[in-house]
């Protein structure tokens, strides 16, 4: 059988951490859509992985699979995996012929875009990976796949292709010189043969790649279980989330039969778990209604709650809602129900991952936006433009606190052992989104989990 993992929300909800929790049943853990943007993490006896590309199951050793819908830079890929195996884990990564590369053009037009859209607003705050620029080649039909990687002719003919009109591009629309500007060996064709020709070279000696629909299937009917684990969230989908503040794949359930090859009964006969973060954390522009406090840079004008800048600092704080990279803030504020509803209608979640219920522990009160009040009506999801979202005014519900306790013992005790209060918190979600409770994320730990249901 299958589970497939999803966040809801905006992303970094702790869903490697609940690939982990349950990862120990399966054989295969499959990536189906995204690539280094991601960054997934499992902590596992003070030990803390941060994961952009190998599938989470790695930590368990499990076999991981990049599905064709995944976009793959080979530079970075590799790189995990040499820091994994130094670290004394020993991967086993097969990465999708039908996967798309993502070369060092991507990653440069994706910082030139985003300064040019940055003028009007309309910058998303990228990772800067590249991801943008990457799934728009593949679907105008000027990509590279990892397949073609392994042979040099077709390769080389792919490069000619899309190369030049990489450097017209920087060179005549962005009047940049190459060279210059940018770098000149992002955008020569023979520095970039020579370089992903080693790349294919490495990925046949490892033999890493695989059809993976194939892969998957022939894996499935010998019985072994598999689980899709999903990156970003549903609020930065490209079809159903904030666009244009969004990621360029599909984070969301649908994805992981497009994204891997399996038909879409196999998924739909699965579970469908939505990874629920107890409160919001956004890295990136865009509305917010629920948002606390404001981030310079990041809040639109006249957005988030500029008098509750100590209640959202609190928050970041104890959730460690600092960028990994640059160390700058997140964006935070109390969990969205219309964003929720939303996400459990477009995944069809079977059950729900709660986490980070202790990083609220010692408020006096938690709030959440239950709906939203848009034109004088009251709306229970989210209105389909972002603008009109923007439009949005939260209607907050209010619980009662529940005290910091020692998690871990509530993990090991289970549900009823968690604090009251937090349970009617976690009891609301549930009945709101008319979908049960299955774990509930009490700490960063693979051990600071309460699983109230096991999936496989
Ligand atoms: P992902 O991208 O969805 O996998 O999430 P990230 O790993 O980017 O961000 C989640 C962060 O919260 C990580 O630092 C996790 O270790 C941590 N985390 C996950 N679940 C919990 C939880 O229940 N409580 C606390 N305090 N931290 C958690
Ligand atoms: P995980 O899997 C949070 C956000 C970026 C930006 C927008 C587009 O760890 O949950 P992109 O580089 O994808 O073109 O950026 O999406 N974003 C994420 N935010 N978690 C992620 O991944 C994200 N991946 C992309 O901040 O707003
Ligand atoms: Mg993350």
């Amino acid at each position: 059988m299958t589970v497939t993992i999803v966040g809801s929300q905006l992303g970094d909800e702790g869903k490697g951490g609940i690939v982990d929790v349950y990862g120990d049943a399966v054989d295969v853990v499959a990536r189906y859509q995204g690539g280094d943007n991601a960054g997934h993490t499992v902590v596992f006896e003070g030990d803390e992985y941060k994961l952009s590309l190998v599938p989470s199951g790695a930590v368990r050793g499990k076999v991981g699979v990049l599905g064709n819908g995944c976009v793959v830079n080979p530079e970075t890929l590799f790189e995990e995996l040499d820091a994994l195996r130094e670290r004394g884990l020993d991967p086993d990564v097969r990465v999708a012929e039908r996967a798309h590369a993502i070369l060092p053009y991507h990653r440069v037009l994706d910082g030139l875009e985003e300064d040019v859209k940055s003028d009007d607003d309309l910058a998303a705050g990228t990772t800067g990976r590249g991801i943008g620029p990457t799934y728009e080649d593949k679907a105008g039909r000027r990509g590279i796949r990892i397949g073609d990687l392994l042979d040099a002719e077709t390769l080389r003919t792919r490069l000619e292709y899309a190369v030049p009109q990489k450097r017209a591009l920087v060179e005549d629309v962005y009047d940049l010189e190459i060279g210059g500007d940018v770098d000149t060996d992002a955008f020569d064709i023979e520095a970039l043969f020579e370089q992903y020709r080693e790349y294919g070279e490495r990925l046949a000696e490892e033999n890493m790649t695989v059809n993976c629909g194939a892969f998957l299937s022939d894996r499935l009917e010998s019985g072994e279980d598999v689980m899709f684990e999903g990156a970003q969230g549903t609020s930065i989908d490209i079809d159903h989330g904030i666009y244009p503040y969004v990621t360029s794949s599909n984070p969301t359930a649908g994805a992981a039969s497009v994204g891997t090859g399996v038909g879409p009964g196999v998924v739909g006969d699965g579970e469908v778990v939505g990874i629920v973060k107890a409160y919001l954390s956004r890295v990136g522009t865009g509305p917010l209604p629920t948002e606390l406090g404001s981030v310079d840079g990041q809040t639109p004008d006249g957005g988030g709650r500029p008098g509750e800048d100590d209640l959202a600092t609190y928050i970041r704080d104890e959730g460690g809602e600092y960028g990994t990279v640059t160390g700058r803030p997140r964006r935070v504020g109390w969990l969205d129900m219309p964003m929720l509803r939303h996400a459990a209608r477009v995944s069809g979640f079977t059950g729900l991952a709660i986490n980070h219920i202790d990083v609220l522990a010692g408020l006096d009160e938690v709030q959440v936006g239950h709906s939203y009040t848009l034109d004088g009506e009251e709306l229970l999801t989210m209105p389909t433009t972002t603008e009109r979202w923007g439009d949005c005014e939260a209607n907050l519900r209010t619980f009662d606190g529940w005290d910091d306790v020692d998690w871990a013992a509530v993990a090991e005790e289970g549900y009823e052992a968690i604090p009251e209060n937090a349970r009617a918190y976690l009891d609301y979600i549930a009945a709101e989104l008319d979908t049960p409770v299955y774990a509930v994320g009490v700490g960063p730990g693979r051990e600071e989990t309460v699983v109230v249901e096991d999936v496989y």
